[in-house]
């Protein structure tokens, strides 16, 4: 056997598998969505989403205390609003006293050092169920929808979310919003974190379900990107890396790994962020229930290899489970 063929010895012990990684999971890395529903004393579990539930505001210290103790660093806002009247802006999405807004406030005041990021959509709140402001043709109206969009990122930022990140995939959003916040003097105190590179996928079923945003008709790729599109994914990063984005991040997460490897090379100043999505954890855990992986194995190994793709950040939901596992 020749000197150069023999690998093994350097990875035979569990230390030395764990140098071999060029940067290891930390607690500081995982972001956990969470849906804010509008009855304060809500606690309802997702069917979909097995483990997670819809928690309204006066629930949240019940919810969050146990996993700040475990090492939560932040969160990500989705308000899910059963009772309001939904429009054609989605006027609802910055109502001072919706659930995204009581939640910010409520969890700066409960846990000062958590970090809240809040999610930037309209499709929660319109009567159409689509991310933008449309046109009667039922086509997107691009400059109202930018306009809309960039208002309820500023409520947020207002509120006191510590980061915004429009999810709607609207042209020219980043820099409307970007705008919006150093005109209001928030430039210096809210980080703006782009869905840069977010696919027309099938894995946000799930979410659908828990946020009650599915389209009433048609669907949504018309402004999210086609699956196959690796060039207008390249050209989407650059794009928001020019209009002012802090944090570029790509959506879903493991089918679109060649696209986060491209956004690390792309944009290697900024964090980056990745979304593994409802589906893709419904995914994991139905594959653990039918007896195919070990649920902890395979949650790692999804993870494991989105840092390695090069994200520096990531939005999951097994996040309570890894705050255990990262401890054992
Ligand atoms: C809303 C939004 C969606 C997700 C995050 N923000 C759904 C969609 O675009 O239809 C998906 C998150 C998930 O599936 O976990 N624009
Ligand atoms: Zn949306």
């Amino acid at each position: 056997m020749d000197i150069s063929s023999i690998l093994q010895g350097g990875y035979q012990h569990p230390l030395s598998r764990s140098w071999q990684a060029k940067r290891n999971i930390t607690k500081s890395m995982l972001m956990y969505p969470i849906f804010i529903t509008d009855d304060p004393n809500a606690h309802v579990e997702i069917p979909s989403l097995p483990g997670q539930a819809r928690w309204g505001v006066n629930k949240l210290e019940e919810f969050i205390g146990p996993l700040v103790k475990k090492g939560l660093k932040s969160v990500i806002l989705f308000g899910v609003p059963l009772t309001c009247e939904k429009d054609g802006s989605g006027t609802p999405a910055d109502d001072p006293n919706g659930p995204v807004i009581l939640a910010i406030k409520r969890l700066r005041a409960l846990y000062p050092e958590l970090y809240i990021a809040c999610d930037v959509c309209l499709c929660e709140y319109t009567s159409h169920g689509h991310c933008g402001v449309l046109n009667d043709d039922n086509t997107i109206n691009i400059e109202p929808s930018v306009a809309r969009i960039a208002q309820v990122a500023l409520s947020y930022a207002q509120a006191g979310a510590h980061c915004v990140a429009p999810s709607d995939m609207m042209d020219g959003r980043i820099k409307a919003i970007k705008r919006a916040l150093i005109d209001n003097g928030l430039g210096n105190k809210c980080t703006l974190m782009s869905y840069s590179a977010k696919f027309a996928s099938a894995l946000y079923g799930p979410f659908r379900d828990a946020a009650g945003s599915a389209p009433s008709f048609g669907n949504r790729k018309c402004y999210q990107l086609p699956p196959a599109a690796k060039g207008l994914a390249r050209r989407a990063i650059q794009r928001d890396v020019v209009e002012g984005a802090d944090i570029i991040m790509v959506k879903p997460a493991l089918p679109y790994l060649d696209i986060i490897q491209d956004a690390a090379v792309l944009a290697p100043d900024h964090p980056l962020a990745c979304y593994q999505v409802s589906g893709e954890y419904a995914m994991v855990v139905a594959g653990a229930r039918a007896g195919v992986y070990d649920l902890r194995t395979m949650a790692f190994e999804t993870v494991e290899s989105m840092v390695r793709a090069g994200c520096t950040l990531i939005l999951t939901y097994f996040t309570p489970q890894f705050l255990d596992w990262l401890d054992e």
